[in-house]
């Protein structure tokens, strides 16, 4: 049991030593500012919504979401008629029609978030993740995560996306780029498969904000964190409830207490 036991924890600090050994490479990402932090911090809806912009008409074409189902998307303002025409805008698999083939129709607001590449097996409805070999073929042998956890899952999560996204330049002369790699200041070791997505007005913003490079990045950066934490805007005014709640409690106990003793004395 002991042996056991401290041969799992050899193998569980081994894995989590091989990325800290290869995040060393890379710079520390700056700080940005994020609605979404700090004790009163409160989600900007309208940078959540156009970040999801960004996500559907860029990022989706490689990266799925796929915890995610499109009425989540309420969480970042959106009404339930908004909801239901960006779903309906979505074809997914539905099945199989009388002949037993695959059927595909418009997605509702209970659907996940469709995943970009094709199913392994048309029968397999209902099953998410993607088929991994053609993921990989695709994308220089290299797979586009799920960003559905990024976020969460990357050290300094916002600021690290955020740099990553930002951070493309071209490759220092003596810097060996393999075929088909992109250089990047942010990302572990410089090299990433991944290919500059965004460049300056790829989007329209329907409010009219500017669409640089920066501006982009940071509203899918405050998308996907949400996405990695939907609960946590409403968690942060629960907590500030709480407190209030009980420092009135505390004012009227004593005001009471007094009250009473005063009438004693
Ligand atoms: C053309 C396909 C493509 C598009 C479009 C794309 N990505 Fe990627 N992305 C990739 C691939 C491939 C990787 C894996 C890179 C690697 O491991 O070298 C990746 C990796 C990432 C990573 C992980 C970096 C890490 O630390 O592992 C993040 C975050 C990311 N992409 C965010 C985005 C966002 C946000 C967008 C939209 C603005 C986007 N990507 C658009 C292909 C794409």
């Amino acid at each position: 049991m002991g042996i056991m036991r401290s041969s799992l924890v050899a193998i569980a600090l081994t894995a989590l030593a091989a990325p800290a050994l290869a995040q060393e490479e890379a710079p520390t990402p700056p700080s940005q500012h994020w609605s979404f932090q700090g004790p009163f911090g409160s989600l900007d809806l309208a940078s959540a919504q156009r970040g999801f912009q960004v996500y559907s008409e860029v990022c989706s074409v490689c990266h799925s979401l796929e915890y995610l189902h499109y009425r989540d998307l309420r969480g970042i303002g959106l009404s339930a008629d908004q909801i239901k025409a960006i779903a309906a805008s979505v074809t997914v698999p539905q099945g199989l029609d009388d002949n037993g083939d695959p059927k595909e129709g418009p997605a509702t607001p209970a659907d996940q978030f469709k995943v970009p590449y094709p199913l392994p097996n048309p029968l397999q409805i209902g099953v998410t993740h993607t088929n991994e070999k053609a993921d990989r073929a695709a994308h220089n042998g290299a797979l586009p995560p799920d960003l559905t956890l990024i976020v969460n899952a990357r050290e300094n999560g916002p600021n690290y996306v955020y740099a990553v996204l930002t951070g493309y330049a071209d490759a220092p002369a003596s810097f060996k780029l393999m075929e088909g790699m992109n250089y990047n200041k942010f990302f572990p070791g410089h090299q990433i498969a991944m290919p500059q997505p965004l460049h300056d007005d790829q989007v329209t913003y329907a409010d009219g904000t500017k669409a640089t490079v920066e501006q982009m990045s940071h509203d899918v950066v405050t998308f996907l964190a949400w996405a990695a934490n939907p609960e946590m805007v409403q968690r942060k005014q629960m907590g500030w409830r709480w407190v209030l709640f009980f420092l009135v409690m505390a004012g009227l106990t004593y005001a009471v207490k007094r009250k009473v003793w005063a009438d004693v004395h």
